[in-house]
């Protein structure tokens, strides 16, 4: 049975993502529709957006249905997530009203919610997001918490779609840290290793040290798919091998988790691995790889001029995918 909502892939069928990404491909070919004729969605915004914001509202609106963007603290109130809590804080509801309440009025509700950057113990939980899906009789979507599932689909089509081809079996798919000057979210990071095992492709973590490797949770996830789907699943530190023969680049920057809320000795790490950067002389070590990455992104930081102007750069093949895989997502989930 397809779950209520979509937190993440990993709860969602084979089955049920593939139809999700067949469906995002005909409305790709056919971008209207009356699949929300009637119906509305709430976008909770905690954190800044352009892809997401435009994309689920453009989506919105070419099914026939509406969109409210809400971001509470600036144009709606400060929202509690503890439970039990004296609420004399800045919160001014509780998330047990605002779900309940939202879910009077919209048929779908999607929620942005990065973690604090405080106590990764605690942002593990994705309080907001899981408190959304338990207290909304409407559907709840992930817009970006710590992981990135609307995202992983738009990449997976995009990787379909260069490769002529649903089945990615045997590729080989490089998930690269790369450099930014700030501790940034693992959620793509923590997506990209989910959706590419699942797909069944060979994949390689690099990153610079041990410090950098993912939650347990993902490499859980990445260990389980490859049993299930076959492929295989490798961590590397070192830049050569990772890339070579490499079919698919994947970048992203994260911060190291052993660092999370004390962030100032990670800086000093982080700086060292500048030469992470992708680059032309990387890529020329792959397969003829296409490379990617989530935006927004740093030119000249964390790929090169070179690397993002290239006809191998499928980024924004992948950016606009976001558009078609969040309409089929939004018409699979407010089926009456
Ligand atoms: N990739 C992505 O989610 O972009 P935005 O942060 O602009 O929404």
């Amino acid at each position: 049975m397809t779950p209520k909502h979509f937190l993440n892939t990993q709860d969602w069928s084979r089955a049920d993502l593939d139809a999700l990404l067949a469906q995002a491909a005909a409305f790709k070919r056919s971008k209207f529709g009356d699949q929300l004729k009637g119906r509305s969605i709430a976008l909770v915004f905690f954190n800044p957006s352009m892809r997401t914001r435009t994309s689920f509202e453009l989506g919105a609106f070419q099914l026939g249905g509406h969109a409210i963007v809400l971001q509470p603290g600036k144009d709606a109130w400060p929202i509690e997530f503890d439970l039990g809590t004296v609420m004399d804080g800045d919160a001014e509801e509780h998330i047990k009203e605002v779900a309940q309440v939202l879910g009077r009025y919209v048929d779908l509700i999607g929620v942005r919610a990065f973690p604090k950057f405080v106590d990764w113990a605690y942002d593990r939980q994705d309080v907001v997001l899981n408190s959304f899906a338990r207290y909304s009789p409407v559907p709840v979507i992930n817009m970006e918490t710590i992981t990135h599932p609307c995202q992983e689909l738009a990449h997976i089509l995009a990787l379909q779609e260069h490769f002529g081809t649903t089945d990615l079996r045997g590729r080989k798919y490089v998930l690269t840290w790369t450099y930014h000057p700030k501790p940034l979210n693992t959620a793509v990071a923590n997506s990209a290793l989910t959706i590419a095992t699942r797909m069944g492709m060979d994949v390689t973590l690099l990153c610079p040290t041990p410090e950098y490797v993912l939650d347990e949770r993902y490499i859980g996830w990445a260990q389980q798919n490859v049993a299930k789907n076959g492929g295989s699943f490798a961590i590397s530190h070192d830049i050569e091998s990772a890339y070579r023969g490499a079919d698919v680049v994947y970048a992203k920057s994260w911060g190291a988790l052993p660092y999370f809320g004390n962030w100032a000795p990670e800086k000093p790490i982080r700086d060292r691995f500048k030469h992470f950067i992708v680059d032309e002389a990387k890529m020329a070590l792959t397969n003829n790889g296409v490379f990617s990455h989530c935006l927004p992104l740093r030119r000249n930081v964390k790929a090169t001029d070179a690397v993002m102007d290239s006809p191998r750069c499928i980024a924004i093949a992948e950016a606009g995918n976001r558009l078609h895989v969040q309409k089929a997502i939004m018409a699979a989930l407010a089926k009456p």
